[in-house]
Order: C-alpha cells, then sequence, then structure tokens
C-alpha cells in the first residue's frame, strides 16, 4: 500500500502487476478489496491500480463540498474524479490508462471522461448507468445520509447486501455475503453520508458517454437489481464505439462474484480494442 498526499487528504492506493494501466474504482459504501481477486488475475498483463476513494478502506476522510440545501458535508463524484487525476499525478503517471468503474464506480469514472479525456485509452462501465437519480432515489440517499451516525452499520448491510448479489450466490456462496457485509461495516458513516449526497447531485452524464472517443466496455450481473441489464445495454448503446456482457448468475457485484469471467472479459476486452501498432 502506498499513501499520496492529494487534494487536502491522504488517499490509499494498491497495486498489482506490471503492463498497460487499469485503474479500477469501487463502488458504495465499499473499498478496493472488492476487486483484489479480479486484479490477481489480471495482474499477469497488466499494471492494477486499486485506490480507496477519499473517506473510504484505508483513505482519509474529509469533505470536499457542503450540500447547499441542507450545509452538510458533500463529496461529489467530480471530486473523487478530481483526486484520482491527482493521485496518478502523485504517482508520476503520465501514460494513457484504462479506467474500470463499478455502480458508483462508474459514475466517478464518467466525471473522469468528461474532465480528463487525454488520459483515457478505454472505459469499462460495470453494474451502472450513465441518467441521474429520479426524485424517490434521491431522496432515499438523503434518507441514508441523515441516519448514519444515528444506526449501526449493520442496519445498513443487512439491507443491502440480499439486493447486491444473484440468487446463487446467496444460496451457494454464503462467503460472497460475509464479506461483502464486512465490507460495508468497515467503512465510515461520514464517508458513506457525504458521498450518498454526492450521488444524490450526481449529473446526467449521457452526452458525455456520447462523446467519449475511446472503446467502452459496458457489462453487468444478469441479476443485478440497482443496474438492470436493460438499462446497461441502453447504456452501451450511446458511445460510438462500445461492447455489452451480462454475466450469468451474477448481481450487482461481479468482480465478487465471478472474478475469473470477469477478469476474462476485461483481458479480451482489451487485447481486442488496443492497437499494437
Ligand atoms: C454502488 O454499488 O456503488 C451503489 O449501488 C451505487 C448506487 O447506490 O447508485
Amino acid at each position: 500500500m502506498q499513501t499520496i498526499s492529494v487534494n487536502g487528504t491522504q488517499l490509499a492506493i494498491f497495486e498489482q502487476g506490471a503492463g498497460p494501466i487499469v485503474l479500477f474504482i469501487h463502488g458504495f459504501p465499499f473499498d478496493h478489496t472488492m476487486y483484489d481477486q479480479a486484479a490477481e488475475a489480471l495482474s499477469d498483463s497488466f499494471r492494477c491500480l486499486l485506490p480507496d476513494l477519499r473517506g473510504f478502506g484505508k483513505s482519509e476522510y474529509s469533505a470536499t463540498s457542503v450540500d447547499l440545501e441542507t450545509g452538510t458535508p458533500l463529496i461529489s463524484m467530480a471530486d473523487f474524479a478530481a483526486d484520482l487525476a491527482s493521485l496518478l499525478a502523485g504517482l508520476q503517471i503520465t501514460e494513457k490508462i484504462a479506467l474500470c468503474g463499478l455502480s458508483m464506480g462508474g459514475y466517478i469514472a464518467l466525471e473522469f471522461a468528461k474532465r480528463f479525456p487525454d488520459q483515457l485509452s478505454h472505459l469499462i462501465l460495470a453494474d451502472t448507468k450513465a441518467t441521474p437519480d429520479a426524485p424517490e432515489a434521491r431522496q432515499k440517499r438523503l434518507d441514508l445520509a441523515a441516519s448514519m451516525g444515528k444506526t449501526d452499520l449493520s442496519g445498513v448491510a443487512d439491507a443491502m447486501v440480499p439486493i447486491l448479489l444473484s440468487q446463487r450466490s446467496r444460496r451457494e456462496r454464503p462467503e460472497i455475503g460475509n464479506f461483502v457485509r464486512a465490507m460495508i461495516m468497515g467503512q465510515s458513516p461520514r464517508a458513506i453520508a457525504a458521498a450518498s449526497r454526492g450521488m444524490a447531485v450526481r449529473s446526467d452524464m449521457t452526452e458525455v458517454l456520447r462523446q467519449t472517443r475511446v472503446p467502452v466496455l459496458c457489462l453487468c450481473g444478469e441479476e443485478d437489481k440497482p443496474s438492470p441489464p436493460d438499462v446497461v445495454k441502453a447504456m452501451s448503446e450511446i458511445p460510438e464505439c462500445s461492447r455489452f456482457e451480462v454475466l450469468p448468475d451474477c448481481g450487482h457485484m461481479v468482480p465478487l462474484e465471478e472474478p475469473g469471467a470477469f477478469a476474462e472479459l476485461l483481458r479480451n476486452f482489451l487485447h481486442e480494442t488496443t492497437s499494437h501498432s
């Protein structure tokens, strides 16, 4: 693990392997460990960078903005993306990178694509969407944020785990549910609140995706409830150059439910869409 001072906070970043860079952005409310097995599988050919986002995992918490309505701390998707660009600068990485974001990580990846398009070689959008929240979903996020510090994170984990995993994962692989539960319970309530408010105010990124000129892979689990296949397929039809893949028997946590298949999809996509001239 390295700790890098970025935009007024200390961010932790882990890495595996050597080769072209793939930067993995974790989802909410998780940390980089959700990608450990997939990164291990890819580390024979790629340099996999696995940061913990501001406030999550081993990275320090500090909010970057304030919600204008409530005066409460907020971390926007753009602020997370700016942290990642600064992290790359801190690591003296100037080459183009493949960026892979799952769910909230995908919202951040699209902000990165908007702000730093020249740093991208490929975009991988896993179990995510380009559209903003409907009012009801937005309110749920604000309610979750308001409840942080008042309720135990076990309640959040109990509510989320069944929604995140496929029927097969829940039935046959209890260790995955246990891992996700422990990962959620290990996060900071303040970071959960600030990122939740950040997701609630995120913009529609459809136009960013339309303007994207790098190859895009959109994928999801067959049983993903937060980002169902029809939503992810529609997103994959927006950019000029994209692919769409569905992983059978997976829910929202594809890199944990099928790390090998997830890694192979990325490997094939990156090999087939990289020009070697
Ligand atoms: C995630 O996995 O990052 C969350 O499902 C994102 C969200 O709540 O929209």
